[in-house]
Order: structure tokens, then sequence, then C-alpha cells
């Protein structure tokens, strides 16, 4: 995939306007997850060592429906990128709705709030990209949202034939990584481990890499409508009746493509989160028990396809790992993915980050943290993103 990428001449001397994702969690006003924002570093680091004249950076946070919700304000994450860039971020706030208050300060670094506060944005309306325009004077536009790259929203596709369109650092680093994930072949080794608890995002990653993958471990309460397809009963666990279908079909497709499906043979159960676990064998669930995490032969399998595999792709908790004691499966498949030195090694999706922060494992550990979320899955399906189509050559 061959993209307009960023370079000292295209931008010296330019007022450049750059899509970033900055949406992070936020704890007591303060940003509580900080991946997206170092992440964005090496690109607002080369535009100032490159001579960029001004930079005015936009970026949503949450899903404020085109409404001002204060707590959404993305003034906690400029006061941080201001520590992180040790140079002084000028917050650009939005008194008001509608596309007036949107205004540019004098500051070399601006932030600009919430896009979503503006009605225009998730429309793509084009009188409020024009506006962002006209009132920054931009003369580049660099997307370095990764994450939000699979969203048309003016602030992503808008400037699109009006400016220049770049790709920062982060989509070239995050286009790098996954790329090699679309081959149509088999690749040799290839583990993925898809967690989490909706099928609806996943299926079409779950059915590309039934034919591409050796193994794929499923975890997580999206397991359990797997289980549920194989004729198991979950007891009242979460599970998605109406995926049951699609999960059967995700099997079928890996038989046919000789592709190993792992499931949990044994799980840690409770009544409720508050009450008292316990380990079943799979066929034991029954009644009002409910599936929270894995057990221990199912760790212990899994750690054995971890350990040999030579490409491992990650994506979403493996059990309810907010809560302790259901964090210990997906804390050992972190550190047997962390232990695995000789594979290449890709995670994503915003509850794999908090679970590692959790665990207090390091990103350097991994071969590549992405920053998407729904963004890494649509990219790895092999769907085109919107804010990756306007970079192409
Ligand atoms: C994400 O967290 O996945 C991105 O920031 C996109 O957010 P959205 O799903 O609200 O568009």
């Amino acid at each position: 995939m061959e993209i307009n990428k960023l370079a000292s001449e295209k931008i010296a001397g330019k007022v450049v306007l750059v899509r970033a994702d900055f949406n992070v969690p936020l704890k007591d006003g303060k940003v509580a997850e900080k991946t997206r924002l170092e992440e964005s570093l090496p690109t607002i680091k080369f535009l100032l060592e490159n001579g960029a004249k001004r930079i005015h950076l936009l970026s949503h946070l949450g899903r404020p429906k085109g409404q001002v919700v204060p707590e959404l304000s993305l003034k906690p994450v400029a006061e941080e990128l201001q520590k992180l860039l040790g140079e002084p971020v000028e917050f650009r706030p939005a008194a008001s709705l509608g596309i007036n208050s949107f205004t540019a300060g004098e500051g070399k670094i601006q932030l600009h709030e919430n896009v979503r506060f503006y009605p225009g944005e998730k429309k793509n309306n084009p009188e409020f990209s024009a506006k962002i325009l006209a009132e920054t004077g931009a003369e580049v536009f660099v997307n370095d949202g990764f994450a939000v790259s699979h969203r048309a929203h003016a602030s992503v596709v808008g400037f699109a034939g009006k400016i220049p369109n770049l790709a920062g650092k982060l989509i070239e680093k995050e286009i790098k990584n996954l790329s090699p994930f679309l081959s149509k072949e088999k690749i040799a080794g290839l583990t993925v481990i898809i967690g989490g608890a909706k099928m609806e995002t996943k299926t079409a990653v779950l059915k590309h890499f039934a034919e591409t993958a050796s193994n794929i471990i499923i975890g997580g309460a999206l397991a359990n409508t797997f289980l549920v397809a194989q004729g198991y009963n979950v007891g009242e666990s979460l599970y998605e009746e109406d995926e049951v279908e699609t999960a059967r079909e995700v099997l079928e497709m890996a038989e046919v493509s000789k592709t190993g499906v792992h499931l949990p043979v044994d799980v840690q159960c409770a009544e409720n989160p508050d009450s008292e676990s316990m380990y079943f064998p799979i066929d034991d669930v029954i009644g009002s028990l409910k599936i929270f995490d894995i057990g221990p032969r199912t760790i212990a399998s899994f750690r054995e396809i971890i350990a040999h595999s030579k490409v491992i792709m990650w994506n979403g908790p493996i059990g309810f790992f907010e809560k302790s004691p259901f964090d210990s499966g997906t804390e050992a498949i972190s550190r047997e993915i962390m232990k695995n030195k000789s594979a290449k090694t890709i995670l994503g999706g915003g509850d794999t980050l908090a679970a590692l922060k959790k665990f207090g494992i390091a990103k350097s550990e991994f071969t590549h943290v992405s920053t998407g979320g729904g963004a890494m899955l649509e990219f790895l399906e092999g769907k085109e993103l919107p804010g990756i189509e306007i970079l192409k050559v």
C-alpha cells in the first residue's frame, strides 16, 4: 500500500493541521492511559523539528453526539500533551455550539476542543471542514489518527482534495505492522487470539483468520457463543444467541482450511462477580453459573500454543480481567506472549491496553501495540478505511 508520507519539504514553513486520536480514558479530570498521546509524539516532534510554522491538533473524545459535554473536554489532554512534549500547548475551547465557536489562537501548537462537540463532524459537513481550514489557515493536513480512520468524519476525510493530505508517523507504523496480516495465504505459525464480548465487530476478522492462521484462540464472552455453537451448556453466562450461527460458520471455515480453533476446556465460574468462584470442566457448567474466566487446564494449553507460535496477534481480553480473580487467564496469556521473544507479537484494542496496564506489563515488550480498536479490526478484515484511502498515492 503506497501512501503519501510526511517529509520535511512538504511541511517546512507551513501551517499544518493534524488529526490525532486523543480518545483516551480520563479519571478525576486527568488522563488515565497515555498510549495514544505518546504515540502521537513522533509526528508532532517531526513537524516541530522540520520547521512547521504552526500545528493545529484536532481530536475527538468519547461520543458527545454533536453537543458540548463538559466532561468530554480535551482540556486535560492539552495539559498532559504539554507535559509529554515539553512545549506549550494552547488549548482552544469551544464556547458554544455551532461552527462559529471554532477559532484559532496564536500558539505554535494548538489543541482544539473535541471535534464531536460540533454537529458537522460526524456528518462530514463541508461547511465545518471549510471553517476549520479558514480559521487555522492550514496548508497541509496530516492524518495521524489511526484509531479513528474507519470513520468518514469531517476532521478525518473533510480536507481531502482541498489541501495535501499526508500520513503521520503513527499511521505509517500501524500500516507497516498490520499489513502483513492482510495476506490471503496461510501465514506460517500464526496464532490469533480474539477475546472480548461482542461478535459483531469481530466476525469478519475471525472469518479472515479462519483461513489464514494456524491457530485461533477464542476467549472472553465470545468463547461462550462458540461453546453454545458446539452444543455446550454455558449456564447463565453472557453469550449471543443470534450469533451462534455465525460461530458455526467460522468453525466450518476453519475446519476446511485446517486452522485449529481453541476454546476453553475448563472455566472459572460464579453466580455473580462478587460471589465465590470455582473451576469447572466445561461439561459441568449448568444452572445459574456464569463463566468469568478460563481455567488452569485451558491456560496451560493456550500457553503451549503461544509458546510455539511464530507470529501472534491478540485483540480483546480473555476473561473479566477488570475484577480479580477473573484476571488470571488474561494475565497468563499476556505474560506468555511477552515471553515468546522469537515471535512477532502484535496487540490491539482498548481493553487489551487496559489489561497490560493493570498487570504492569510495558508495551515495549511486544513488537507492536496498535492504538486502534475498531479501526484495527476493520483494517485486518481488509476493509478500506476512509482515513487511509485519502492518503493513498
Ligand atoms: C476508538 O476508541 O476506537 C476510536 O477513538 C474511535 O472511537 P469511536 O468508536 O467513538 O468512533
